[in-house]
């Protein structure tokens, strides 16, 4: 898990210099499926998952998560979530950023400022004997203090030989309620944070998840190992670890 969650950062790492004023979603797509084929010698995990057709998300502006990548052209001010799991020797690692194209606007900063605080504040809570409510809790306070809304339909996730497995974290919900931590559990936390309403809506093509008001929204995510005393964060970029 720890090759894993390494390469998936090493990934983010890679792509930021290509996020820029006229790329597509798609050439993004192309060079982070080649970089994960050809240099890591690993599987881009949502390939084919359960039908999604590309390497990567690529999620612009309003959408949610789970964009695909297309002929879109990003322009600047655009924000974007970039999410890369890659499979390593059978093992999942799954780690997600935001990325801005040329000087981002005050809003899209503030809001991914917000999701990114609010998914720090919720792996803070990680430790043996704490429980799955105290992420949620923490999480979903912190985002509607700043007046933002967090998405209920998606969650995090346990992650292991398996993309998603139980437990579902949640990011909102109660304080000493839900499964208790163990040492050796792996899991995402990945918040999805709204700037207007939390409803989502699903297009017509069955993945892509936008905010039903067309608020901007935005996601960070990390693959997260419970250890006795705390956590290890599995996707850190190499600038933090
Ligand atoms: N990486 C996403 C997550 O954080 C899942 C993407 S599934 C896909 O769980 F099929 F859309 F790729
Ligand atoms: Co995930
Ligand atoms: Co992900």
């Amino acid at each position: 898990m720890r090759v894993a969650g390494r390469l998936a950062a090493d990934v983010l790492d890679m792509i930021g210099d290509y996020v820029k004023p006229g790329v597509t979603t798609d050439e993004l797509d192309t060079i982070c499926h080649r970089y994960i084929t050809e240099v890591q010698d690993a599987i881009p995990a949502p390939l084919n998952y359960r039908g999604f057709p590309k390497s990567i998300c690529t999620s612009v502006n309003h959408v949610v998560c789970h964009g695909i990548p297309g002929d879109r052209m990003l322009k600047a001010g655009d924000a974007l979530n970039i999410d890369i799991t890659v499979i390593k020797d059978g093992f999942h690692g799954d780690t997600s950023r935001m990325f801005f194209v040329g000087k981002p606007g005050i809003q899209a900063q503030r809001l991914s400022q917000v999701a990114f605080d609010g998914m720090w504040l919720g792996i803070n809570e990680l430790a043996a004997g704490k429980r799955l409510g105290d992420v949620g809790a923490v999480i979903q306070k912190h985002v509607e203090k700043n007046r933002c809304s967090v998405v209920r339909e998606y969650c995090g996730h346990g992650i292991g030989r398996v993309f998603h497995e139980d437990p579902q974290v949640l990011h909102y919900g109660q304080r000493g309620t839900g499964l208790e931590l163990k040492a050796g559990m792996t899991m995402t936390v990945e918040p999805m944070v709204n700037a207007g309403k939390r409803q989502v809506k699903l297009l017509p093509d069955g993945w892509t998840v936008v905010t039903k008001d067309h608020s901007l929204s935005a996601q960070w995510e990390h693959t997260v190992l419970i250890t006795a005393s705390g956590y290890e964060v599995l996707t850190l970029g190499a600038a933090d670890r």
